[in-house]
């Protein structure tokens, strides 16, 4: 999960020393095979007991299953993986020894109407004005309902027929401004907003990927990877459940070192409940890693590349994409802001500056359609690394712009500039998937034999995200490099500007390194890819090392930069949350005057200072985001509450002094007398699973922990 930006950007000049990576040398050999199958969990598996020499893998596989518009979540596991047991010994995910129960009170966040809903012909989206420094004030660009920028682009095309309108010779700073850029969906059908969403859905995901769906309903993906970190995870889905439609997880059954590893996500997924609330947007995608190519700087570096590639290139097949639904990829630790996300999904008006004047593809149904992927006559020639020479967009993503934070949000990387801009975010562009040459592009199509591409089983049209040659990093083969996607922003500010990229105002976070324990961020410490960068190799040794990191704002890898103090700005009401304005209007004026006035500065502090909902909203059990000295020197909740009640865990009920104890203290007293009233007026159906006797609680009541007990003790 670690910047690949710096291997780009530093160059190689940096890197004095030779990575050293330990690998496992024991051999791994089967002996036996024991046919025994087992059903466990709420989900059946089966997992064939394979006896190895020294390492026992099991087998995990899944059954069938489609969510409500037919896309099969479980598509790669059908077939089953064989991967490590947790701590190498036949144990349920929570005897693990870096077990963490999930929050008692993680749900989906469930955002205001004006963030989820936004009237977006009224709202803005704020991009980073280089010219200004990026302290300064960003750009707004006036956000639009997508209905209108239908509309507008008929009249725009009515007008100019014959115009060939290409975005690349203007700068960002005149895309951004409040006048008209054309952007054409592609769409020509009518406003579906009558037809309900299964049979919508279900005609999207099964109809040609020559026809375009209606961009007032476009889906957005998330596709990351995965670890172990499934604090991070709980709270990814939390925050995003509510806007994205699908998550495309990848996990390996060995870390990009080579190290195996269990597949955490997978069998929580499939053996206990921790993703329930989430399952029906969740599709696993566990791996088995083939590369083994040394780039210089490890075997790591090139693993992680492909991971890239292809979490968006099965992604995109997975959750069957189609012209105009949006997609990202980043890391588990790097967060849009949702109310950033929330309007980008909803809202026109921004497209153009990824995807420059847009257009749909072209159906095949038109005898006068190829695709260069069948028609080599049309000449379609690559760049040097094997990808296509067409014009789809103007930019491969937008980036956003990140708070870099180090173990929790307290410290910053720097706190005058930006020095992160990921994820990414792009445009799913069909003509780009079949092949198809870009509708304003002049290009002489020769007529041939035809038929129908969509009409044959062999072609796939996908093929245009995917690679050719997956076996190694060295671009050989032909097509899409998904991993670019991350690289199109780089984390040079200076050069970002010069490239004049469009990256979107300080709208995300990058939690790195916010795990909750030391253990933890060992763990990660010596999975990753610059885990060569440690001088030391002793467990007790690393560990201390990472604590004196810790403690003295330094990162967790390579040279000992120092981070600096960051203050969370916290909602003062729970009830209210942060007080939003991305209102056009007023961000015009701002930008317009330089207005700088106080008020002005309060509010762009809270977009600097503010963190995710479902840390501020369960502050007890995101502590060590808060405070770092929890995880440390602090108890976390878990610590202290005993395993049996971590399910059903009322913290309104606990002692004032055990509350105290485990409650951050960076918010205002009225903050915490709201919290409690919410939260205790909540319900909770609770399955309480002791010993293997199932109770059903439903908790009306906030239980104390004496019932708990009482019924445990039962
Ligand atoms: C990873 O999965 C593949 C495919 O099931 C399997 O052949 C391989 O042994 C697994 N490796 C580990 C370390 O679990
Ligand atoms: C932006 O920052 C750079 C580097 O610190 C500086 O050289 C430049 O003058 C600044 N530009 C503006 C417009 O303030
Ligand atoms: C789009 O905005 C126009 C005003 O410009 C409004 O009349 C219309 O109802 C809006 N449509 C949707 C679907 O929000
Ligand atoms: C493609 O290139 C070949 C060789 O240069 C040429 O003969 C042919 O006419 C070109 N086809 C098109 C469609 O431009
Ligand atoms: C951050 O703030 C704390 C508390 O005020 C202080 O002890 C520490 O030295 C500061 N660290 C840095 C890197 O500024
Ligand atoms: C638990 O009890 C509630 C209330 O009696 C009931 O509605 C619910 O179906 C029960 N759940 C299970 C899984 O038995």
């Amino acid at each position: 999960m670690e910047e690949e930006q710096e291997y780009f950007l530093l160059g190689d000049e940096t890197i004095k020393t030779k990575p050293k990576i330990k690998t496992n040398k024991r051999r791994i050999k089967i002996i036996t095979i024991f046919s025994i199958l087992f059903f466990i969990g709420f989900y059946s598996i089966y997992k064939f007991f394979i006896n190895y020499n020294e390492v026992e893998l099991i087998f995990i596989q899944g059954k069938s299953r489609k969510d409500k518009y037919g896309v099969e979540l479980n598509k790669h596991i059908l077939d089953g993986i064989y991967c490590i047991k947790y701590d190498n010994k036949e144990s349920n995910l929570e005897d693990w020894k870096l077990y963490t129960p999930p929050c008692p009170y993680l749900r989906p966040v469930h955002y205001p109407d004006s963030i989820i809903n936004p009237v977006c012909e009224e709202s803005s989206l704020q991009f980073i004005n280089f010219d200004d420094n990026i302290t300064e004030i960003p750009y707004s660009i006036h956000l639009d309902n997508i209905s209108n920028r239908l509309k507008k682009w008929d009249q725009w095309e009515r007008k100019n027929k014959e115009g060939t309108v290409y975005y690349s010779d203007l700068k960002v700073s005149e895309l951004v401004k409040d006048e008209y850029y054309p952007f054409d969906y592609g769409y020509k059908g009518e406003d579906t907003s009558n037809i309900g969403d299964v049979e919508y859905y279900n005609n999207v995901i099964n109809s040609r990927m020559d026809e375009v769906p209606d961009p007032r309903r476009r889906r957005l993906f998330s596709f990351i990877l995965f670890n172990s970190e499934y604090e991070l995870l709980d709270l990814y889905l939390a925050e995003y459940y509510e806007i994205v439609d699908y998550f495309f997880i990848y996990e390996a059954n060995t870390t990009f070192n080579g190290n195996p590893k269990p597949l955490y996500f997978t069998r929580a997924l499939l053996e206990t409940d921790r993703y329930d609330k989430f399952k029906d947007k969740l599709i696993p995608y566990p791996v088995k890693i083939i590369l083994d190519e040394d780039n210089g700087r490890g075997k790591a570096f090139p693993r992680e590349h492909l991971a890239r590639r292809t979490v968006i290139s099965e992604g995109l097949k997975a959750v069957h994409a189609r012209h105009g639904d949006l997609f990202f990829h980043g890391d588990l630790d790097e967060f849009i802001k949702p109310h950033v996300l929330a309007r980008m999904k909803k809202c026109g008006g921004w497209e153009h500056l990824q995807a420059g004047i847009g257009g749909g593809p072209k159906s095949f149904k038109d005898e006068s359609v190829e695709t260069y992927f069948i028609n080599k006559d049309m000449n379609v020639t690559n760049y040097q690394n094997g990808e296509y020479n067409m014009n789809y967009d103007r930019h491969k993503s937008i980036g956003f712009e990140s708070q870099y934070f180090t173990y929790s949000f307290n410290m910053i990387e720097k706190s005058d500039i930006r020095t992160n801009f990921h994820p990414n975010l792009a445009i799913f562009d069909a003509r780009r998937s079949l092949g198809q040459v870009s509708e304003r592009k002049n290009l002489k199509e020769k007529r041939r034999e035809y038929s129908d591409p969509l009409l044959d089983p062999n072609f796939d049209p996908y093929q245009g995200y995917m690679y050719t040659d997956n076996t190694n990093d060295l671009h050989k083969g032909k097509g899409y490099l998904g991993e670019f996607l991350r690289f199109e922003t780089s984390t040079n500010i200076l050069k970002l500007k010069e490239q004049d990229k469009p990256v979107i105002w300080e709208s995300a976070w990058h939690l790195s390194s916010f795990l909750p324990s030391i253990n933890h961020i060992y763990n990660k410490a010596t999975s990753y890819s610059h885990f060569y960068e440690f001088k030391v190799k002793e467990e007790a040794e690393l560990k201390k090392d990472i604590i004196d990191r810790i403690k003295s704002y330094k990162y967790l890898y390579g040279d000992e930069v120092k981070y600096k103090n960051s203050t969370i700005i916290v909602p003062e009401s729970y009830k209210q949350g942060y007080p939003y304005n991305f209102d056009f209007k007023y961000w015009d004026e701002i930008f317009k005057k330089k207005d700088t006035s106080e008020e002005v500065q309060n509010y762009l502090q809270i977009l600097l200072h503010e963190i995710p909902s479902q840390v501020w909203k369960n502050p007890i059990c995101y502590s060590y985001m808060l405070d770092r000295d929890f995880g440390i020197k602090k108890k976390l909740w878990w610590q202290i509450i005993p395993k049996s009640l971590w399910k059903v865990i009322r913290f309104e009920t606990l002692e004032p002094s055990v509350f105290d104890e485990l409650m951050p203290n960076i918010f205002p007293d009225s903050f915490k007398k709201e919290m409690l009233e919410v939260i205790s007026k909540e319900k909770y159906d609770i399955l309480l699973n002791i010993d293997g006797h199932i109770y059903n609680i439903t908790v009306n009541e906030p239980m104390k922990l004496n019932e708990a007990i009482e019924i445990e003790n039962n």
